[in-house]
């Protein structure tokens, strides 16, 4: 099994001074359309919601660190499952760059406070050997 790790916090501050000075240049550079609607969505902790969401991103360019090119932070999108779990979705560029192949699996977690949002990205794949069926003998 193949394993790569990425872990980023983000200060709520220092993403809110970004977002006040930068604006909707800033935010559209960085979020795609879906998760600037997720983050408006929340009004009083949204800050919280786009920090979790920059640390996420960051600790994914950790974990694919040997990307020849640098990835553009908007190509990497926090998206929610039905259980409120968060999902990464990469865009064509990004699963190039990074050999993301279609065997890779994504974990990604994500914790938010006040002053501080954690995030964390486990990258994997199963041996082949595991993945192919039991021979006959
Ligand atoms: C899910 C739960 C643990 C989140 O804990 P929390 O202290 O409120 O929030 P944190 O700041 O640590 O984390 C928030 C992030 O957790 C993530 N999250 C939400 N639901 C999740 C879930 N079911 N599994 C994993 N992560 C989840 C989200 O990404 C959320 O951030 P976002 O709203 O910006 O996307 C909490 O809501 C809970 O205990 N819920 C009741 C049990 C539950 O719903 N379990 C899941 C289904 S069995």
């Amino acid at each position: 099994m193949i394993i790569r790790t990425g872990v980023d916090v983000c200060s709520i501050r220092r993403i809110q001074n970004a977002i006040k000075s930068g604006g909707s240049n800033f935010l559209r550079r960085v979020f795609t359309a879906r998760e600037i609607e997720y983050c408006d969505s929340k009004r009083a902790t949204r800050f919280q919601h786009y920090a979790v969401r920059f640390a996420a991103k960051e600790a994914f360019l950790k974990a694919v660190a040997s990307a020849p090119k640098p990835l553009i932070l908007r190509d990497v999108e926090v998206t929610r499952l039905p259980s409120g779990r968060p999902a990464l979705i990469l865009s064509a560029a990004v699963k190039k760059e990074a050999r993301i192949s279609g065997d890779t699996k994504i974990i990604l977690s994500m914790s938010h406070e006040k002053d501080f949002a954690v995030s964390l990205v486990i990258l994997f794949t199963m041996p082949k050997t595991l993945s192919r069926s039991p021979r006959k003998h």
